[in-house]
């Protein structure tokens, strides 16, 4: 295809080109939200309760007068992304929350503004800096990440305390949503257990959840020392710091929610292998419950019947993530399967039961 012999409209020409504009732009989405949350725009217009004209979001933003259109752009673009909308067009501009703006409000119960710092912070974005770099070379490093950073994320997260709160942070405010539909829409897959294991748990949000739902039921927190050190169990609570490619403490139910998908596939098989052990072992202590199974929560890139193009390239997103951060992998069926069977596991189900990530069910 050649633009230069007229094998191609005008049309297509000038469309391939907005195309390349968009992509290579399209980190300032990412950038303008981050502004628009470290000014705390979302919170300011909680707070006015009522839509926000731009001269009194001006003003709660203590921001002179001089900047206002520049402030009046930064909201046009994100009233364009779906974060605010603009409810009267009369003498002057007004905005209001959306529901993914409601996500970011800072003292919310089920708020998602620890990922901002998390996602956006240099640590976590240079490593794409030197994708072509880690692909073209032959090296020894196992992710961009590793390439960029000389170390790989648990152990950087190991030797520096602001990356790790900025991790388990981000990976809290994720538990306290999951756990929020979890306990009120299915609740009953967690029925009947006596004693669950959340390996790689962090700093144990999604088990502290389920073992107050489920007083009877006993929750062991599994995950690196410098995550759970010094946390304090409740009486049907326990943290335990330990590796899970070592051991992981016997229980009839094994919890991996985001875990595999920082793996590769011969890790996540040693991993898989490793909890497979702990159901067996469970099976032969008198702790004995009637629901051995491992229940994994990630994403199932293929689990949709139907093309959804925006959920397609939220799986894509997170797989070069993955790829770029940990050497980890989102997956489709037929990959987890595979996964499923070389560990010694003989039957599974896979459920889409929360948004973009699926609740698999495993069993021995
Ligand atoms: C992506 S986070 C997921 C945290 C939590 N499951 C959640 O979704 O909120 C991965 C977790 O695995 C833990 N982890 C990494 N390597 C581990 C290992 N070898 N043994 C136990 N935990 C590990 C990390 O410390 C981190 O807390």
């Amino acid at each position: 295809m050649a633009f230069e012999n007229g094998e191609v409209s005008k049309e297509q020409l000038l469309h391939a080109q907005a195309h390349v504009w968009n992509h290579l732009f399209s980190f300032i989405n990412s950038m303008s939200l981050k502004c628009a949350i470290e000014l705390g725009i979302p919170d300011i217009i909680h707070n006015h309760a009522k839509p926000i004209s731009l001269s009194q979001l001006l003003d709660a933003l203590q921001i002179p007068k001089v900047k206002s259109h520049f402030v009046y752009r930064l909201m046009r673009m994100l009233i364009h992304s779906e974060f605010f909308v603009k409810v009267s067009d009369d003498e002057e501009e007004r905005y209001w929350l959306t529901p993914a703006s409601c996500l970011f409000l800072r003292n919310a119960p089920l708020t998602v503004t620890p990922l901002v710092p998390l996602i956006l912070d240099p640590i976590f974005t240079t490593p794409f800096d030197h994708l072509s770099e880690w692909l073209a070379s032959e090296h020894n490093y196992l992710s961009p990440f590793e390439m960029a950073h000389g170390r790989k994320l648990f152990e950087l997260a190991g030797q520096e305390l602001r990356v790790n709160e900025l991790l388990n942070e981000a990976m809290c405010s994720d538990a306290r949503i999951l756990t929020h539909v979890l306990l009120r829409e299915h609740r009953q897959v967690l029925e009947g257990m006596k004693l669950l294991v959340d390996v790689g748990g962090g700093i144990g949000t999604t088990a502290k959840a389920i073992a107050d739902a489920f007083p009877d039921m006993k929750c062991i927190v599994l995950d690196l020392p410098h995550v759970v050190g010094g946390l304090e169990g409740t009486n049907n609570l326990t943290y335990v710091a330990g590796d899970m490619f070592e051991t992981i403490p016997s229980a009839d139910t094994v919890f991996l929610k985001w875990i595999l998908h920082d793996w590769n596939d011969e890790d996540c098989v040693k991993i898989l292998k490793k909890c497979k052990e702990a159901i067996d072992d469970n099976c032969k202590d008198k702790l004995r419950g009637g629901c051995r199974k491992v229940m994994i929560i990630d994403m199932v890139v293929d689990v949709y019947e139907t093309d959804n193009n925006k959920a397609m390239e939220t799986h894509l997103l997170f797989d070069i993530a993955m790829m770029s951060y940990i050497n980890g992998k989102e997956r489709t069926k037929k990959e987890w399967a595979k996964l499923f069977f070389d560990a010694g596991f003989t039957s599974y189900n896979i459920t889409p039961a929360f948004g973009l990530r699926s609740l698999i069910q495993l069993y021995p």
